[in-house]
């Protein structure tokens, strides 16, 4: 995000949403007539395993944006940041096979009454799958409508006691530099940690995704799990999750320390606030030529904005 790109995406890349509709039907149909989405059962183990696969059936989210049409999927596999595989907007697209997301699970500590380790198969069995799709807005000026797939966060806070000094929640990617080759130079402080305030967390539209249009999700988007708030810039979505930790002090994030006057721990989408270097006024939604107004909290105020309530937003940006 410290270097600055044109966003640039030959349009031969990019599938429209009719495309996509039609292809989502058609893994409807799949599933109905080969998969077991039809009998009410999920995805086994190893479909879960493999993006692409079809999540079979899910929850419709009353959370749901219908009101803009959903990016192309195309779009956002091949256009996105994942610092661990690269520097620049392809390399995620790129590099990111490189990814094992078997086996994974994820370490849940800090301010806790006893860690517990979790394997992704039973996180898989937490909860319905939803399908959410949710406005996202990157930093960088661009945006994207995305059907994201997954449950939200409070699911996990059903099998973990907190304990009364729990303010915040830090999530931790993967590290590894076998698999992420970017982890041996120091583009960021390694690990990348994202970090929210425990009742922004809690907020149901704050989600734990698996998944996206449907299927399995794509490793350069985060898989085997990935943190989505909708009403905070996108690289608070910290990708491959490993460990979350609850703490009582504000963490340092990633960002944070990458750039502490152009990185806040808040974070959240304002049009008012510009970055240092650029103004957040107007985004560019992937695969579209014209630019258009970026809201407060990207749409998302009305269900939000009580959380900030007697904050300077311009100071806790
Ligand atoms: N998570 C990790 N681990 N590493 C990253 O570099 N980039 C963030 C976020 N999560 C990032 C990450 C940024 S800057 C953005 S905009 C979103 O992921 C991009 O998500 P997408 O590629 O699925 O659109």
């Amino acid at each position: 995000m410290l270097i600055r790109r044109p966003l640039q995406i030959p349009s031969s890349e990019i599938t429209t949403p009719l495309v996509y509709a039609e292809r989502r039907d058609f893994m409807r149909l799949l599933a109905a007539g080969i998969g077991t989405a039809s009998l009410g059962i999920s995805p086994s183990a190893e479909a879960l395993d493999a993006p692409g696969n079809s999540l079979g059936k899910l929850i419709s989210s009353p959370f749901s944006t219908h009101d803009d049409k959903p990016t192309p999927l195309k779009s956002m596999t091949s256009y996105g940041n994942f610092y661990e595989f690269g520097p620049d907007k392809d390399s995620p697209g790129k590099n990111a096979h490189r990814l094992r997301t078997r086996p994974w699970s994820v370490t849940v500590d800090g301010e806790v009454k006893a860690a517990k380790t979790f394997a992704i198969e039973d996180i898989l069995s937490w909860a319905p799958l939803e399908e959410r799709i949710y406005r996202m807005r990157c930093v960088e000026g661009w945006s994207a409508v995305v059907p994201w797939v997954g449950f939200p966060f409070s699911e996990l806070l059903k099998r973990v006691e907190i304990t009364g000094n729990a303010k915040f929640v830090e999530f931790w990617s993967l590290a590894d530099p076998e698999q992420m080759p970017y982890v041996r130079i120091p583009l960021l402080d390694w690990p990348y940690v994202e970090a929210l305030r425990l009742d922004e967390a809690r907020h149901p539209l704050s989600l734990l995704a698996v998944g996206m249009y449907g299927e399995v999700m794509p490793k350069q988007n985060g898989a085997p799990l990935r943190l989505v708030v909708p009403w905070k810039y996108g690289f608070k979505g910290a990708k491959s999750i490993v460990r979350i930790r609850f703490v009582e002090k504000q963490p340092q994030t990633a960002w944070m320390k990458a750039g502490p006057d152009e990185y806040g721990f808040y974070s959240n989408v304002n049009p008012d606030v510009p970055h240092k270097r650029w103004s957040q006024a107007t985004e560019r939604r992937l695969g579209e030529f014209l630019k258009r107004k970026t809201l407060p909290f990207n749409g998302y105020a009305e269900q939000v904005a009580s959380l900030y309530a007697g904050m300077d937003l311009r100071k806790n940006f």
